[in-house]
């Protein structure tokens, strides 16, 4: 047996509550030695911290594709390791595996045929790019603005991102200009921030909404209107953001991430000034699920490395407990 230290959930903040330390524990339990056929031991490397888990502190997730977290239980999420030993055929000692369901703990034994195995060479050894740019969160930019955003390129659109500063965002606005967006502006937190969009990455403009009037800024910095709005926010931005878009312009509806400490449905209803501007207009305003398009994740993957290696796709600063400029928030173990 060995000891492995694991992050149990200690209690659920509350549907209407903001989430803090406490309801998270770390203790340290035993591992087995012996595994069975087809199990693999693997040592974690990677864990991805995402907004949805929010929803997964709650008794009900309110989500039909997400399972509660239970009280004292280990918590899971997106995470990559390395197989310490197996006895599952198509996996080996030393191969590099990904889950979306990885247990927050130093080590685990999984059932290997639900563990899919990643190439390195992929991302020139940058593992957690798996869970970043290479993969759900650069599937959800890809996809949701191919699928929803409808750009075409020279149709001189231009493309508004809530929540820039995030994993999903930093990406989007880039992929927005890829894709043929002749304009792209990032709303986010900070001064710091919305320099390093237009600085580092590309953006044409950038509004630091704790700070400016949205509104006013998008109307100076959008003279043409918005076309497409790769919305991860929702809330008061997203609402000045739709009050400001053209006729049948489109809404990439990622996430809401403004409401998820409170008792809401996913997605919420726009205001109804809003919605009606939304009608009026022939906004489209879709739900949008990555994990409904599972069959496109190879090729997407794919693409998404090959705009990291050629440079045209910047990947956010990674670093541990949260405190990071932009970009994914990945929490590094066994390293
Ligand atoms: N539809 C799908 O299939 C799918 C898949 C993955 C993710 N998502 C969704 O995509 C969204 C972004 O995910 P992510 O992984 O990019 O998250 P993330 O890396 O945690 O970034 C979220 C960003 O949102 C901003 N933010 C946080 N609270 C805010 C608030 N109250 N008002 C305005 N901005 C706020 C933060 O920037 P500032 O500090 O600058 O405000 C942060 O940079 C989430 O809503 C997530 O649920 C959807």
């Amino acid at each position: 047996m060995v000891i492995i230290q694991r992050v149990v959930l200690n209690s659920r903040p509350g549907k209407n509550g903001v989430p803090v330390a406490e309801n998270f524990r770390m203790e340290e339990v035993t591992c087995p030695d012996i595994i069975t056929e087809g199990q693999v031991k693997v040592r974690t490397l990677y864990l991805s911290v995402d907004p949805y888990m929010r929803s997964r502190m709650n008794e009900d997730t309110g989500r039909d594709y997400f399972i509660p977290w239970q009280l004292s239980e280990v918590v899971d999420g997106g995470g990559i390791g390395v197989v310490d030993y197996s006895k599952y055929a198509n996996l080996s000692t030393g191969d590099i595996v990904g889950f979306f369901n990885w247990p927050w703990q130093t080590k685990a034994i999984l059932d290997g045929k639900l563990l899919q195995k990643l190439d390195p060479q992929l991302v020139d050894g940058h593992l957690s790019h798996f869970l970043g740019a290479a993969g759900i969160t650069g599937l959800t930019s890809l996809l949701g603005i191919k699928d929803k955003g409808h750009v075409i390129p020279g149709a001189n659109q231009t493309m508004v991102v809530s929540g820039a500063a995030g994993a999903c965002g930093s990406l989007a606005g880039q992929i927005g200009r890829l894709e043929g967006c002749s304009r792209v502006v990032g709303i986010c937190g900070t001064d710091e921030k919305c320099s390093i969009f237009v600085s580092e990455m590309g953006f044409d403009a950038a509004i630091n909404y704790k700070k400016e009037n949205v509104s006013e800024q998008l109307h100076k910095l959008c003279p043409t209107g918005v076309d497409v709005y790769f919305d991860n926010v929702g809330g008061d931005i997203s609402d000045a953001v739709v009050s400001q878009m053209n006729s049948n312009s489109h809404i990439i509806l990622c996430g809401q991430i403004s409401q998820y400490n409170k008792d809401v449905p996913f997605p919420p209803p726009l205001p109804p000034a809003v919605e009606e501007i939304r009608k009026a207009r022939n906004i489209t305003r879709e739900r949008f699920l990555v994990l409904n398009y599972m069959d496109k994740q190879a090729a997407s993957i794919l693409q998404l490395c090959h705009w990291i290696k050629e440079g045209k796709l910047k990947v956010g600063t990674e670093s541990i407990h949260f405190s990071y400029r932009w970009g994914k928030s990945i929490v590094i173990l066994n390293k």
